[in-house]
């Protein structure tokens, strides 16, 4: 079975309702690496080795977290900056997730219609994608579609759990191709 790492950047993930849904459908998959990084590093000391270590298993590396201000929790974009450095990321005897996959799974507060040009964010979802797109890219990992939960604080445990079965073959499906 191909190996995926989901890191997963929750910063309250005892609270969580639509992150937790979906890291629990993941977890019954074979091979899947669960890094929950706020509970593993609660004062954002990163093991950048197991870390590195973690992602290097990795055929596809997931990172799974609610869209917070426009963009990753802060601890995520910390890990962005102490794991993905040169000479190991990127650059001169870096590229050591060259060639991997990457998919961003992320759920957000906002639904189909605030993420509009009327409504109130004022753009669509697909605007706000690309720091972390570049930022994977530039390291030569294979960018997939994401999978985003549109309105998850609002849209019921019914949705919610249709998100996670949708998540959960998604993930499944891809392992049988891979
Ligand atoms: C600090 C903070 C910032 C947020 N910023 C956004 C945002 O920019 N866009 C958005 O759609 N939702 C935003 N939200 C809503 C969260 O994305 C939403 O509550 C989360 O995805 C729900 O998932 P959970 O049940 O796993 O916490 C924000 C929430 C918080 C607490």
């Amino acid at each position: 079975m191909a190996p995926i790492a989901i890191v997963y950047a929750h910063p309250y993930p005892r609270r969580s309702i639509a992150g937790k849904a979906l890291v629990e459908a993941a977890s019954k998959l074979e091979a899947v690496d669960v890094r929950p990084i706020y509970t593993l590093y609660p004062d954002f000391d990163i093991d950048v080795v197991a870390e590195r270590a973690a992602l290097e298993r990795a055929k596809l590396v997931v990172f799974l977290h609610p869209i917070y201000w426009y963009s990753v929790p802060g601890m995520l974009k910390h890990y962005f900056d102490v794991v993905l450095t040169k000479g190991w990321a990127y650059g001169e005897g870096g590229g050591a997730l060259s060639g991997k996959e990457c998919l961003w799974a992320v759920t957000t507060g906002g639904d189909d219609v605030a993420y509009s040009a009327q409504g109130r964010h004022h753009h669509p979802f697909e605007h706000f994608k690309a720091p972390v797109e570049e930022t994977m890219r530039y390291c030569g990992m294979r960018w997939h579609d994401p999978f985003v939960v549109h309105g998850s604080h609002e849209c019921g445990p019914a949705a919610l759990a249709d998100a996670a079965v949708r998540f959960h073959r998604h993930l499944q499906d891809w392992q049988a191709k891979a």
